[in-house]
């Protein structure tokens, strides 16, 4: 037993209150802008901001330190998407790719020209006359489906999402999916350039790709981004874990959040992949293929015994997915070894056991931009009954 001295107690305290609303705290920024002009806000703020700069700066140790001992897990941390989902845009492959090219748009007719110089990358949008020049500043996504274009504005707290997304299974650059066609459209959050974002929305849009971002109404020009989906984002700050780790006391610290209980995993996992708690009415039923928490929750596979049936029942956290027919065939004859006789009009009995189970349960569907996803909603789908 130790004895903890009581500002650390207030430190962790403050570290877990921070932790727990990670998620919802980014997201929750935009309802409740707090009021600027009112002083005490404004000071209990700041000190909020520099307790959190303080907290990252101390508690948390980085992947690097990691790797010494868990050398399994960083290696598979690096094949993942988790690990390369945020770019500095100059850094990009897809920077010096796209430089000297540009690109129209089939059906709004917009045509953007792209520039990498020792200055960065910048964007210029034609339309209608006008142009309109951008600098890029990030570029979301590992390209697995998609990559997407941000820019922040510094000097109005606010930021774009490009018009224009590099499409992997068309290899080739498309319209952002969820932005619509320009021509006609009166909507003035979407501009010929892109989507316009809030700070609040640049923070909201950054949370699921990065490891942690500002403490709450930090503006813009002072954050310090950590790209990327960290082992510590999933895990928790661990400095004191590795400083312990390297006295041999490693269990000496215990892990901030116990990722071995499937709720608390699929908790994790929802903040961003989004679960029934995260899925409200504002999105289109079309839409909600991409949640895996949230399709997995409707199935009768996981009803019926929800800590049963999680995440890593399937995944590897740590890896990028596998594509291994047996690997999610065996998951599933953990619960279903005895469904022979329900096949016999399907596959012969012979082979149920060798059988590509996924593919008719767990069918691929199409999402905006001819993006497909693997439906987590496990049932007999009958084709003729469409999605649903
Ligand atoms: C000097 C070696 C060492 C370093 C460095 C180290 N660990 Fe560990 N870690 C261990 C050992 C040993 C265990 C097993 C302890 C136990 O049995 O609980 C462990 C257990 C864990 C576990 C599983 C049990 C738990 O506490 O949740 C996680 C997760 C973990 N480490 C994450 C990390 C992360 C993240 C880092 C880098 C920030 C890290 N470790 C750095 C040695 C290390
Ligand atoms: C902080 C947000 C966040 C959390 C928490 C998170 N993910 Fe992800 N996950 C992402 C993003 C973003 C991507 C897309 C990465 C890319 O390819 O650009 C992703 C991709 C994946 C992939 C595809 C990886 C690949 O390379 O093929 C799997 C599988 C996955 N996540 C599973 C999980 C599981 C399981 C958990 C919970 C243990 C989890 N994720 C937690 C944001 C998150
Ligand atoms: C609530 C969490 C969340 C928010 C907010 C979010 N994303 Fe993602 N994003 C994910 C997850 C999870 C994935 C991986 C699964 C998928 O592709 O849907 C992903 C995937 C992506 C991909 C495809 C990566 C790949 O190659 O597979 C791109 C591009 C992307 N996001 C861009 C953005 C942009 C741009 C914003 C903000 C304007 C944004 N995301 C906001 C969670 C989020
Ligand atoms: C997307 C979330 C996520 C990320 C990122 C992540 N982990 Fe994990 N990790 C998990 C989950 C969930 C578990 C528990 C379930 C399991 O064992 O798969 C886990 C388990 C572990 C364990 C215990 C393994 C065991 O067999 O007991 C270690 C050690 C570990 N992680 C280290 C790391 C290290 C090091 C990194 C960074 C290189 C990292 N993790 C990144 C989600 C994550
Ligand atoms: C943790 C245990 C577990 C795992 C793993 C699991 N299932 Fe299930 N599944 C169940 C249970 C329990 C039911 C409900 C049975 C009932 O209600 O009679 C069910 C129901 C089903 C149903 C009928 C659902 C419906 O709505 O008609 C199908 C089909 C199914 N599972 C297929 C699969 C497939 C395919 C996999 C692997 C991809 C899988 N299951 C993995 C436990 C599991
Ligand atoms: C019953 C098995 C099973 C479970 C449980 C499961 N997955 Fe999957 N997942 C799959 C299969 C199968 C694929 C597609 C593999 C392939 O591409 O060959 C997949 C693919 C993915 C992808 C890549 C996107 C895509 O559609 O190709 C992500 C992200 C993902 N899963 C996240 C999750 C998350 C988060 C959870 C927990 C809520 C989860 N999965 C639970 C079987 C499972
Ligand atoms: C060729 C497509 C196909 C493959 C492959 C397949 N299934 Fe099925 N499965 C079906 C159909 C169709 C039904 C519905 C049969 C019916 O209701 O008569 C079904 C029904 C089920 C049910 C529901 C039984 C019930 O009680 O209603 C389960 C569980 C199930 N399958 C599990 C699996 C598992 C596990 C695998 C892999 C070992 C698998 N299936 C492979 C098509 C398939």
């Amino acid at each position: 037993m130790s004895i903890v001295p009581s500002s650390r107690v207030f430190r962790l305290s403050l570290l877990m209150l921070l932790l727990a609303v990670l998620g919802t705290l980014w997201r929750s920024r935009t309802e409740s802008a707090p009021d600027v002009s009112d002083q005490s806000v404004a000071d209990s703020r700041s000190s909020q901001q520099s307790q959190w700069e303080s907290i990252i700066a101390t508690e948390f140790a980085g992947d690097d330190a990691c790797e010494v001992c868990h050398s399994e897990e960083s290696a598979a941390h690096q094949r993942s998407g988790h690990s390369q989902t945020a770019f500095r845009m100059e850094d990009s492959e897809l920077a010096r790719q796209l430089d000297g090219t540009h690109y129209t748009d089939p059906e709004d007719g917009r045509t953007v020209s792209f520039r990498l110089s020792s200055r960065g990358f910048f964007a210029e949008v034609h339309h209608a006359g006008r142009t309109v020049r951008n600098r890029v500043d990030w570029l979301l996504g590992s390209s697995a489906h998609a990559q997407t274009a941000v820019s922040i504005f510094p000097e109005t707290n606010a930021g774009l999402e490009h018009c224009w997304t590099w499409l992997a299974h068309r290899n080739e650059l498309g319209r952002t999916p969820g932005q619509p066609d320009f021509a006609g459209n009166s909507d003035p959050i979407d501009t010929c350039d892109g989507r316009q974002m809030t700070g609040d929305d640049v923070v909201h849009c950054f949370s699921c790709h990065m490891t942690f971002g500002p403490a709450p109404g930090q503006p813009l020009a002072k954050v310090r981004w950590h790209p990327n989906i960290n082992c510590e984002r999933c895990h928790g700050p661990r400095r004191q874990h590795v400083l312990a780790a390297h006295r041999g006391q490693a269990d000496a610290v215990q892990p901030m959040v116990n990722l071995k209980d499937p709720q608390v995993e699929m908790a994790l996992c929802a903040q961003c992949h989004r679960g029934t708690q995260e899925v409200d009415d504002s999105i289109a039923e079309s839409d909600r293929v991409r949640f895996q928490p949230y399709r997995l929750e409707q199935s009768r596979c996981f009803q019926n015994n929800p800590a049963a049936l999680t995440c890593s029942t399937c995944h590897d956290s740590h890896d990028a997915t596998s594509h291994d027919v047996t690997r999610y065939r065996n998951a599933c004859l953990k619960c279903h070894s005895r469904e022979e006789q329900v096949h016999c009009a399907e596959i012969e009995s012979s082979q149920f056991a060798s059988s590509n189970c996924v593919k008719c349960h767990m069918p691929k569907q199409q999402w905006s931009g001819g993006i497909e996803f693997v439906d987590h909603w496990i049932r007999v789908v009958h084709e003729v009954q469409g999605d649903q």
